[in-house]
């Protein structure tokens, strides 16, 4: 099976960290036998809680290793590079069942973010072919897309709000991704919306309502796998995952 890339992306706080994690607890559950890598792409780091698990290692903890012995002298040839570095981002991937979790990091020295995105986007294209799913959390905003860190995926996920501003980001980010990304589909999940709020959008995956058991599992500190299966949460993202691979399931 060719490999399929969900990449989340959206204003911040809408809850692109939460429906990634059901993203890939459902796809977990309903493919047991395929392999999935979770990538937490936002240097603010929020996706290893909602899935449960502490990242030994990160993608910029390896991309300083080997800056730092190539500074030293240590390592020269191309060749060397390449098998150093595969072998450092092995460390980076924490397992749990069927789900390889891998996460950016965050990058102390000012000015490092663009260096370790590229670098971000270098890992996910080797890797990616390893596995049946890879779902990416990325960072709010349009730094990812701007600099196609998200380059080759093949759906992205727009999460907002109901706001007018949430809304008003996401058609930003839809434009620039048309210019920018090369991807199958694009939908819309419209996250806690108060009431029957339903946005006309042509893309529209999912209206999730605010989700008083997400609520409290976050409180609690509690991963993605305690949210009960008839939470709106969990229920939205499944819908929207369906949506999504739709008639391409037969693939699957
Ligand atoms: N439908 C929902 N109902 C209630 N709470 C929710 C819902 N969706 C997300 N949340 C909560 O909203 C908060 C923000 O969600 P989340 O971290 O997933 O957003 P985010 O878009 O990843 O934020 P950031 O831009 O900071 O990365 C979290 O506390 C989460 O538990
Ligand atoms: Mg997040």
């Amino acid at each position: 099976m060719e490999t399929k890339v969900f990449a989340f992306t959206g204003k911040g706080g809408v809850g692109k960290t939460s429906l990634s994690a059901a993203f890939i607890r459902i796809l977990s559950e309903t493919y047991p036998e395929k392999r999935i890598l979770a990538v937490d792409a936002d240097p603010a780091v929020g996706l290893s809680a909602a899935l449960g698990t502490e990242p030994k290692k990160t993608i910029d903890d390896v991309r300083l290793q080997i800056a730092e012995s190539i500074e030293k002298g240590e390592m020269n040839a191309a060749a060397e590079l390449l098998s150093e570095s595969r072998f450092h981002l092995l460390d980076c991937i924490t397992e749990r069942g069927n789900i390889s979790f891998l996460a950016i990091g965050r990058p102390e020295a000012a000015g490092c973010y663009c260096k370790v995105n590229a670098y971000l986007k270098q890992v996910i294209e080797t890797i990616s072919g390893n596995y049946d799913f890879v779902v990416i959390d990325g960072e709010a905003g349009i730094e990812q897309i701007n600099r196609r860190v998200l380059e080759h995926i093949n759906y992205l996920v727009l999460v907002t709000d109901g706001s007018r501003k949430g809304l008003q980001v996401t058609e930003t980010i839809r434009g620039v991704a048309e210019r920018l990304v090369s991807c199958e589909k694009t939908g819309v999940i419209v996250n806690r919306v108060p009431g029957d709020f339903v946005p006309e959008l042509p893309d529209l995956l999912a209206v999730i309502g605010d989700d008083r058991r997400q609520c409290e599992n976050d409180m609690r500190g509690e991963s993605v796998f305690s949210l009960p299966q008839d939470s709106p949460l969990y229920l939205g993202a499944k819908k929207a995952l369906e949506k999504l691979l739709g008639d391409d399931d037969e693939t699957v």
